[in-house]
């Protein structure tokens, strides 16, 4: 067998899925078609009062499918609110599960079909090295994503993140058996999303996008073998080609969807780079913006964000990852200066006027201050005094900061988080 040195191979896998206004209606067909008979719908008490998951349940119901509602969903889940939501499943048996919702229904689906399926402590699960990384004992049921936000990705991502409360760090479990089955995606489901849900999200899609793109290249990691090859591949050809997708939808419509949510085209456009930067992201990775926003959403005191429908002391996933976004690309940069103009100039082609290192930064904070995402770090209540438990947090993820495309040590990790404090 030929000896390499380098990795030469990589995999790309993604959630087939049905995309469109009004997908959501045929969802009962979709559910027969799998052979499901009596399924548990996870969701979260907002989505919950859009009617939107009683909708999926009527048209269930229609089709032969029973279908119970579970809507105690946790908005950003934690490792107590997985634990309560597998609790309630275990009072039944159900041969699959739908997730209704952004990333937190999605994620906490995920988590439940998991811990039913194969029972063990979470903690077993949840990754190293907080957790014991624990792989499944086989496949899982069945699990149908309906993403009603164009963010996360998750209806097409092997992940679930959830907050470790007593450690103040977010963490998740990863793992190919946790991808959904099948996402029905249908963008008529976002036009309810209140401006700052359609702006934290559509950061995390940018920022899914950029980090995947400028991700260290699948070529450059050590030689795997089948057994250890992860999900998170590294920058490919594949991902590559849908995260510049995902950039130019967001150039054309980001703006447009927070500022006028009723806008048809710019909902769609945004759904669809949420789901190609999945496609991207699920498969090559994302590094240090992800990596800081772990810490910087589990160690929250007391910011709320301004009209989000979760009364609690959050940061919203979106917002905790865009905001060392324009310091991280800045470190990023020197790898390959091509990939950072191109991004920026595809996002914001103003951004050619600008130092070639400063034009992703630049592109970032301009889009940033005009939907209302906060300024930095002390916008969502951090200092510098801060910085140093922010490092450890982050230097815990080290499952992402391994797809960064330079070595992040806690000097440099301090650097960025010490240049995020404001961004303009
Ligand atoms: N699994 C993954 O690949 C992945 C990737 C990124 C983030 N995440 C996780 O996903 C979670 C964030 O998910 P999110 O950003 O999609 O938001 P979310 O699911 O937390 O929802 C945000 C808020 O918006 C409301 N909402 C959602 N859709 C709505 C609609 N159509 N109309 C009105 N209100 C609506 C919800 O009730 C909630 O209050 C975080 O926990 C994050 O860590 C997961
Ligand atoms: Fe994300």
């Amino acid at each position: 067998m030929t000896e390499y040195l380098h990795e030469s191979v990589f995999t790309w896998a993604a959630t087939p899925l049905k995309f469109g206004a009004g997908a959501v209606d045929e969802i009962g067909w979709d559910l027969a078609g799998q052979g499901l008979t009596r399924v548990l719908l996870l969701t979260d008490p907002g989505v919950a009062a859009t009617g939107v998951p009683q909708r999926v349940a009527d048209s269930a119901t229609a089709a032969g499918v029973a279908v119970e509602i579970y809507d105690g969903v946790h908005v950003e889940p934690t490792d107590a609110s997985v634990r309560d939501a597998v609790e309630f499943a275990r009072h039944s048996d159900w041969d699959g599960f739908l997730g209704v919702g952004g990333g937190s229904a999605i994620d906490t689906a995920k988590a439940v079909n998991l811990m039913t399926t194969y029972p063990a402590d979470l903690f077993d699960y949840i990754n190293k090295p907080i957790g014991g990384g624990r792989a499944p004992g086989g496949p899982l049921k069945p699990l149908v994503a309906v993403p009603t936000t164009a963010g996360t990705g998750s209806e097409t991502t092997p992940v679930c993140i959830m907050d470790l409360l007593e450690l103040k760090v977010k963490s998740g479990i990863s793992h190919p058996a946790l991808r959904p089955t099948t996402a029905v995606i249908d963008p008529l489901l976002t036009l309810s999303m209140p401006p700052e849900v359609t702006a934290a999200g559509g950061m995390d899609v940018l920022c899914h996008a950029l980090e995947s793109y400028t991700a260290k290249p699948f070529h450059s990691f050590a030689r795997h073998t089948p057994q250890t090859r992860v999900a998170y591949n590294g920058a490919n050809p594949i991902s590559d080609t849908w995260t510049e997708k995902a950039l130019r939808l967001l150039a054309r419509s980001f703006r447009r969807a927070v500022l006028n949510g009723g806008d048809l085209d710019a909902r769609t456009d945004m759904m669809l780079a949420a789901t190609f930067a999945g496609m991207g992201f699920g498969n090559a990775g994302v590094h240090i913006p992800h990596a800081c926003a772990y810490p910087i959403a589990g160690k929250v005191r007391a910011y709320r964000p301004r009209n989000y429908p979760s009364r609690e002391a959050l940061v919203p996933h979106g917002e905790s990852v865009s905001l060392t976004a324009p310091a991280a690309f800045r470190f990023t940069f020197p790898t390959d200066p091509d990939k950072h103009v191109h991004a920026a100039e595809i996002l914001d082609p103003a951004a050619a006027e600008h130092d070639p290192r400063e034009r992703l930064p630049w592109a970032l904070s301009r889009l940033m201050r005009d939907i209302g995402i906060p300024n930095g770090l002390a916008g969502v209540g951090f200092g510098e005094s801060d910085v140093p438990s922010l490092v450890d947090g982050a230097l815990q993820q080290q499952r992402l900061l391994s797809v960064a495309p330079r070595e992040v040590g806690d000097d440099h990790v301090a650097a960025i988080l010490a240049d995020s404090l404001e961004n303009w």
